[in-house]
């Protein structure tokens, strides 16, 4: 078996959730979302190793937290780049070739564990695990000024996080492939470098908070008992 990591990129201020805590750190249900993604991963049932690219004003906050509650976790902290890319881009410093590392949004503490152990799982014989989901929603396309039309939403899938690479593949596809804002995941960074992706099915909880609204939701998901978050 291929050791295991995980990038938890937690170095964006969070602007579009709105308050001055960034979204990272504010609480859900008394534990910032930071401590319940990485408790995910800490609580599977094989070793990961953590390493987590945060800004400095989050990092500030983020250990403070762990002092006051004493958490003395195994992990590293790096420091955030100018955008997701450049802060996983700094952090596969720190993991070794011939692991499957992980990366998993700091803002999707909702994963379930036995889902992101199955990724692990077929990252033992995929370089590149990407999860999906179908599109139930009907789409259009818009055009710059505004004229929309439908398209085949079959045609069409979600992504998510974690998506689980061998180290090896991804370390060479961020060394080999200039920012571009569309890289808004690591699949997409991967393909690019000519790397072909095994797409997996999704975790419909799995949602990433982006909003206040999304918190309420993630609160009511906790609280019915649908996510469960250890197993
Ligand atoms: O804002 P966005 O949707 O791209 O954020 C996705 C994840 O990337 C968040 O967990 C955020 O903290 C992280 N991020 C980062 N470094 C940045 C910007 C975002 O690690 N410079």
């Amino acid at each position: 078996m291929r050791e295991r990591y995980v990038i938890i990129p937690a170095g964006g201020s969070g602007r579009r959730m709105g308050g001055d805590i960034p979204k990272q750190m504010q609480e859900l249900r008394g534990v910032p979302v930071l401590k319940r993604t990485l408790d995910l991963f800490l609580n599977l049932p094989f070793e990961v190793h953590v390493v987590i690219p945060i800004n400095d004003s989050i990092k500030g906050m983020w250990t403070d937290y762990c002092r006051k509650h004493n958490v003395y976790l195994k992990y590293v902290l790096v420091t955030g780049g100018m955008t997701r890319f450049h802060s996983v881009r700094k952090a596969l410093r720190y993991v070794p070739d011939g692991v499957s590392v992980a990366v998993h949004d700091a803002v999707r503490p909702l994963a379930g564990p036995e889902w992101t152990a199955g990724l692990y799982e077929a990252a033992e014989e995929h370089p590149a695990v990407v999860p999906v989901l179908p599109v139930t929603d009907s789409m259009r396309t818009v055009s710059p000024d505004g004229v929309s039309s439908p398209v085949d939403r079959s045609a069409y899938r979600y992504v998510q996080t974690p998506q689980v690479f061998h180290s090896e593949v991804l370390r060479k596809a961020y060394g080999s492939v200039a920012y571009s804002p569309a890289f808004t995941d690591d699949a997409s960074v991967v393909e690019s470098s000519g790397v072909p992706l095994y797409l997996c099915e999704g975790d419909r909880y799995n949602i990433k908070l982006t909003t206040p609204e999304d918190m309420a939701l993630a609160r009511a998901l906790i609280d019915s008992g649908i996510v469960r978050t250890t197993l």
